[in-house]
């Protein structure tokens, strides 16, 4: 299967096998035939967060499992989604019901099974809010077991499916614990400036739309993976140290001995926005997306990126790491 088209960065890429099963039973049917075949199994959502090598040994896996339905509990509502369910059309869905709690997180490409993975997060606002549990079948045996929020062990661009579960296990359903009272999350950026008062969560919905069409290219139009490296943290005192020098600098103190500085600001500092090299480039109006002329592979957009890395270590001693998920062969 040809996924040069499944991935946002359009980095060319074939499979030896392909499979998009819909049911937790046609799941577990290609599970097994992938552990009596040994074949080495990759698991991909809309492919938007990954870095593909040209070749993909055994079994590339999209869950498209893709029911939707709601429980109330009270003010709280559970909602119960699929893994293969679009991430943003369940922000809309969600949203047009009046409910809270991921309404900031609109626009984010991507199926909904990989949005714990690397715990997607957005103007102020991370899944890990108002996810309660994850559902997951293990690769090895076929098993479908739960996880709860403690569980999946979440941080910053980070979960217990990239560590300990990494290659583990396939996330089929998601339950999220969404409100009907009103708990607008407005003070990233200009949000608040954006919105009235009383906003509904559609309103909210809205406006992150509009600031992220303002600032990230289209992957329709331009490929890219959103954010290509994540925002560094760094022990206080060197952030201090950095302020000294650049007192402008963006920071934001994490309250544990660590800052987290802004890598697009970082890479904006060295001059390299809207820098291009051969098939790559640094995008025009965020320096955090990297973007694909076409033509490219994953070699060469590593190579790229290690340049970025090198220029802002060189200048300020930061170490930068790349957010997407880089896919062995
Ligand atoms: N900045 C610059 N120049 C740039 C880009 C940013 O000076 O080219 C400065 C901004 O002015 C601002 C600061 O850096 O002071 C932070 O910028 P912004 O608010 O645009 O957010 P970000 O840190 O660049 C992060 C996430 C995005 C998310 C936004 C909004 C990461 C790696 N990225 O970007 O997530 O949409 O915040 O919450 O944490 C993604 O993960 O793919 C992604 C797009």
């Amino acid at each position: 299967a040809d996924l040069s088209a499944a991935n946002t960065l359009r980095l060319p890429c074939i499979a030896a096998r392909y499979a998009e099963p819909a049911t937790l039973g046609a799941l577990r049917q290609i599970l097994g035939e992938a552990s009596r075949q040994q074949w080495p199994i990759t698991l991909l959502g809309g492919g938007s967060n990954v870095l593909l090598p040209p070749a993909l040994n055994g079994l590339a896996l999209r869950p498209r499992l893709r029911q939707l339905w709601l429980t109330r509990e009270g003010d709280e509502v559970l909602v119960h989604v699929g893994a293969g369910v679009n991430w943003h059309a369940l922000v809309q869905d969600v949203a047009a019901r009046g409910l809270w709690g991921i309404e900031n997180l609109a626009l984010i490409p991507g199926d909904c099974g990989a949005a714990p993975v690397q715990n997607i997060g957005a103007y102020g606002v991370e899944l890990s809010d108002s996810l309660c549990a994850v559902q997951v079948m293990e690769l090895n045996t076929g098993k479908v077991r739960w996880l709860n929020q403690a569980d999946c062990a979440f941080g910053y661009r980070d979960s217990v499916f990239k560590r300990e579960l990494s290659g583990r296990v396939v996330i089929t359903r998601l339950v999220l614990r969404l409100s009907r009272q009103p708990t607008p999350k407005l003070h990233y950026g200009d949000l608040a400036a954006r919105l009235s008062k009383t906003p509904t969560p559609m309103d909210v919905a809205r406006a992150v739309s509009a600031i992220r069409q303002e600032k990230l290219p289209d992957p329709d139009l331009l490929a890219n993976a959103g954010s290509f490296f994540k925002n560094p943290l760094v022990p206080d005192q060197q952030a201090h140290a950095l302020l000294s020098r650049y007192p402008a600098m963006p920071n934001f103190p994490q309250g544990s001995g660590q800052t987290k500085l802004a890598a697009g600001w970082l890479i904006d500092q060295c001059g390299l926005k809207g820098v291009q090299e051969g098939a790559f480039g640094v995008h025009d109006r965020q320096a955090l997306v990297l973007v694909h002329q076409g033509g490219g592979n994953r070699e060469g957009l590593l190579h790229f990126a290690e340049r970025i890395v090198e220029q802002v270590r060189e200048r300020f001693g930061v170490v930068l790491e790349p957010e997407p998920r880089i896919i062995q062969p």
